[in-house]
């Protein structure tokens, strides 16, 4: 038996990127072999092996084919056979369909290296229209790979504007979606994963909350690159990028992706709030920190506020409100018992007293403006 490293780790190691996870392929075995060897099986529908001591995966060479619609419906066929050039053609992208032999050797049947050089995200054969999914992962890599200048090779845009208008997209179920989305949010360059998927039409029909009309695109991806240079949190990403949705929208849209409650927490609640007005009141801080329940919750009132940076408010202005928040958020409820305040009268001079550190903040700022 040979075996191959492969897919994404010879990638990265030919971008001079550091490899997370590294796949194996093995040619010319039988899953009886490579339980005699002491590794475990995973899966029961692939020929997926794993490293008794490594724990990497290592997969029989096979091919696949389509024998349905959507995801599912794969006829898998491994055997001993089976050759490393019919596996690597199997794969979705060039750059995904290399191979490392033994002895550190590139294989490359399909030009991958050349299109790392070019720069160029090209579908490895047409059986690419066999899985929706590759289109968002496509668009994914676009994200992830754009700051070195790749793009998708215009026959892979076109062959994924067919796929779409065959309807192929039409069966990807949304928590691959969302599972790309997500990866996608995170990646260098997360606008361009949107931008791909409008280019292809893809947007339309996975997203079409967010698709059109054109305005709400662009301020959501405007809002998505600002948000990037803000936070890590996917939460404060995808919250920019439907910040331009009504909160019913909003809310649709999250529940028909089945993105993590916290994110539609975020995406809804955003959408709800009052818009600040221009300079900043006090009253409008308060009822901000009522509205976004700042009180309770200041980790999501930080995100809240890390979205509204995202949709301009500036950096100085979300900067009192953080400190308006924290200097009421400080009013000590043990004190004012200390002073005499009990019952209704503790709530009124806790509300008061908020509402003075608030005015302080805000307003004796603005003084100075
Ligand atoms: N692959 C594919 N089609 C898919 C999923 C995976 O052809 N729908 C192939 C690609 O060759 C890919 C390999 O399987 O390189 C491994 O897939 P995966 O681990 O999901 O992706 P990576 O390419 O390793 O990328 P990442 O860095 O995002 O993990």
């Amino acid at each position: 038996m040979q075996v191959y490293e492969v897919g994404g780790a010879v990638r990265d190691w030919l971008l001079g990127q550091t490899v997370k996870d590294r796949d194996w392929v093995v040619v010319g075995a039988t899953p009886e072999q490579m339980l005699a060897a002491g590794y475990r099986q995973v899966g029961a529908d692939f020929p997926v092996f794993l490293h008794p001591e490594t724990h990497e995966e290592y997969a029989l060479a096979r091919t696949e084919r389509k024998s349905g619609h959507g995801y599912h419906g794969f006829e898998v066929h491994s055997a001993p056979d089976v050759t490393l050039e019919e596996d690597l053609k199997r794969r979705d992208l060039t750059v995904n369909a290399m191979a490392r032999d033994a002895e550190g050797h590139l294989v490359d049947p399909f030009g991958g290296e050349r299109d790392i050089a070019d720069r160029v995200l090209r579908h490895v054969s047409p059986a690419f229209a066999e899985d929706p999914l590759r289109i968002l992962r496509t668009a994914r890599f676009a994200a992830r790979l754009a700051p070195m200048g790749f793009e998708v090779a215009v026959e892979t845009m076109t062959l994924m504007r067919s796929m779409v208008a065959d309807g192929e997209v039409d069966h990807l179920v949304p928590e691959r979606v969302w599972q790309e989305t997500r990866r996608a949010l995170h990646e260098a360059r997360p606008r361009v994963f949107f931008e791909v998927l409008e280019a292809c039409g893809a947007l339309a029909v996975v997203m079409p909350e967010i698709a059109s009309p054109e305005e709400v695109l662009e301020k959501g991806l405007a809002a998505l690159v600002r948000a990037v240079g803000i936070s890590e949190a996917t939460e404060v990403r995808f919250g920019a990028l439907v910040a331009p949705l009504d909160a019913n929208t909003a809310q649709a849209f999250s529940e028909r992706l089945r993105v993590p409650n916290s994110c539609r927490d975020i995406a809804v609640s955003s959408a709800a709030l009052p818009r600040w007005p221009r300079p900043l009141s006090a009253d409008w801080v308060e009822e901000l920190l009522e509205k976004a329940d700042a009180w309770r919750r200041p980790e999501r009132f930080e995100q809240l506020l890390m979205v509204m940076e995202a949709c301009g408010l500036d950096a100085q202005a979300a900067g009192r409100v953080r400190e308006a928040r924290s200097r009421a958020a400080a009013v000590d409820p043990q004190a004012l018992m200390k002073e005499g305040y009990q019952g209704k009268a503790l709530g009124e001079a806790i509300g008061a007293r908020r509402q003075q550190a608030i005015e302080q903040v805000i307003e004796g700022e603005a003084d100075h403006e």
